[in-house]
């Protein structure tokens, strides 16, 4: 069944939980589709985990709208996701919304996220009013790192708690349909979740959640630069892959690869002639 808004709104009615991963490419968001996840991310992850920079600030919205529209081609049934990159919404409403457009337009985006609280609601307003559903992402945001100095877990504090609970209130109420709560404790997430109607996405953020995000390469253990302590490795395709590629040296070497069933057939008559 197709993935819609809707499906968000059903699932934090009727307490089923939502399923999210990331995904950057045709082939991979292919499998995650038929494998019947609601909903695929175009994270800037991919910032990281596809192009190999420290952080999530040199993304572009070209590069998200390169990669959204092949995910967007593979997604026959979950709602694509496509994260606003760092600047593409900070600076302006205007920016916002024309830029929330193009990941609509190009990237085929069902929906756009973006980071931040009460300072980016009017960018939620303006970009909800035009149509486009939105996506908050609170907690640890990591286009702001430089502003966290780190990687860190956020709402420790009674008053950083407060902060975050408010901050959830607000971009509700400027009319995201949903929130992503990144590195928050559990029992703060757990109490966000039942003060707002709309589904929260944890990822580090226990499982009172409505629903879950990982990165799809940490879950398959496919990247080691850096592995954050929330995330569970539901399969060694890393290892897998690595092994793959050495049996592929190792055929080619001796030549075991490619075999007769590889190859393709001539006429010996014709051979004969060419000598
Ligand atoms: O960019 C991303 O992959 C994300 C998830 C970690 C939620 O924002």
């Amino acid at each position: 069944m197709k993935n819609s808004v809707l499906t968000f709104k059903e699932a934090k009615q009727t307490g089923k939980k939502l399923t999210m991963l990331t995904a950057y490419d045709y082939s991979t968001a292919k499998l995650i589709d038929e494998a019947g996840v609601n909903s695929i991310l175009v994270g800037d992850s991919l910032g990281n985990v596809m192009l190999g920079y420290e952080d999530t600030l040199s993304v572009t919205m070209e590069d998200m709208i390169h990669h959204g529209a092949a995910v967007s081609r593979a997604a026959k049934n979950a709602l694509v996701v496509i994260d606003m990159p760092f600047m593409s919404y900070q600076t302006s409403t205007y920016d916002a919304v024309v830029n929330a457009g193009r990941l609509m337009k190009e990237g085929r985006a069902g929906a756009v996220k973006l980071e931040g609280g009460r300072e980016v609601c009017e960018q939620i307003k303006a970009i909800t009013d035009c149509g486009i559903p939105v996506v908050a992402h609170l907690g640890l945001t990591p286009q702001s790192v430089n502003a966290f100095g780190g990687f860190k877990i956020q709402g420790k504090s009674e008053e950083a708690a407060k902060r975050l609970i408010d901050d959830a209130l607000y971009v509700e109420e400027a009319g995201a349909f949903s929130v992503v709560l990144e590195c928050v404790p559990a029992k703060l997430a757990e109490l966000i979740t039942g003060k707002l109607s709309i589904p929260t996405i944890g990822i580090g953020a226990g499982n009172a959640c409505d629903g879950q995000v990982l990165v799809y390469q940490d879950m398959l253990g496919m990247f080691s630069d850096y592995v954050p302590k929330f995330v569970k490795q539901f399969a060694d395709v890393g290892s897998i892959m690595k092994q793959a590629f050495r049996d592929y040296i190792n055929a080619v070497s001796d030549m075991s690869f490619p075999a007769k069933e590889h190859s393709y057939t001539i006429d010996d008559e014709v051979i004969k002639k060419l000598y």
